[in-house]
């Protein structure tokens, strides 16, 4: 069963992950972290930007590995996942832009990057600390209800909603891609610890049905369930209905 840590605001949970990865890092310099995007992580990234600069920790063997991606973006959109991951993680963190690769990336052929992006985690020794969000739809990377729990990387069609969702950081509705390439919910399941948050009302429905709902594909945040060492942090609005 997952911890779960209800703090007062995403600053707090930021501070609580910064530090623990903080820590890892010290501990083993070229540590591999999962990266997530979206708007809940924003908290972590900033508070571990202090904490590396405050310490002075050295970040220069850190390796990390995006959730996931869009298929379709223009090489250079600003809200591809490679764009933001530099913008909101690379840059802020310091870290070798060289060691954090996003799935789907300057793959040869689109069928096997999602091997290609299994092999280079697995090479890499595997993801020592997962970072995640959840969609409104419960969906964990870009896994979608219905995704096996099993999974690997590879090529997903968006659900409507997400697209309705991501739709925000886009110019108009229609530019949002309809496809993505997302790690899978076995891949993550894989990272050696997972810290699972979310803010805000509108995730309580998926937050309850990821903790307390059955392990299923309908749901693929119940995958946490499954994990020996989940993290879940929330703000009280995220956890009304737990
Ligand atoms: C996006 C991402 C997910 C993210 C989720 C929630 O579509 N693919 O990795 O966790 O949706 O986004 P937000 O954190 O902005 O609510």
């Amino acid at each position: 069963m997952a911890e779960v840590l209800i703090v007062r605001s995403q600053e707090e949970a930021g501070s609580i992950v910064a530090r623990s990865i903080a820590d890892l890092i010290v501990s083993r310099p070229d540590a591999v972290l999962g990266l997530a995007t979206g708007s809940t992580p924003l908290a972590v990234y900033a508070a571990l930007a202090q904490i590396i600069e405050a310490e002075g920790i050295d970040v220069s063997g850190v390796r990390g590995f995006a959730l996931d991606e869009y298929v379709g973006l223009p090489q250079g959109h600003p809200e591809s996942y490679r764009a933001v991951i530099t913008r909101e993680v690379v840059e802020p963190l310091g870290l070798d832009p060289a060691k954090v690769l996003v799935p789907g990336e300057n793959a040869t052929s689109i069928q096997t990057a999602g091997e290609d992006y299994e092999a280079a985690i697995a090479a890499a020794g595997g993801v020592d600390v997962q970072i995640l969000g959840i969609g409104r739809t419960g969906h964990i990377g870009f896994n979608e209800p219905g995704s096996s729990l099993a999974s690997h990387t590879r090529v997903k069609t968006l659900a409507e909603a997400t697209k309705r969702d991501n739709a925000r950081f886009f110019d108009s509705p229609d530019d949002v891609p309809i496809h993505c390439i997302t790690q899978g919910i076995g891949t993550i399941l894989r990272a050696r610890h997972l810290f699972l948050l979310a803010f805000g009302a509108a995730k309580a429905e998926a937050i309850a049905a990821a903790l307390e709902g059955p392990v299923s594909a309908s749901s693929p945040g119940s995958a946490v369930q499954l994990h020996p060492h989940a993290t879940v942090l929330v703000d009280e609005d995220a956890a009304t209905d737990l």
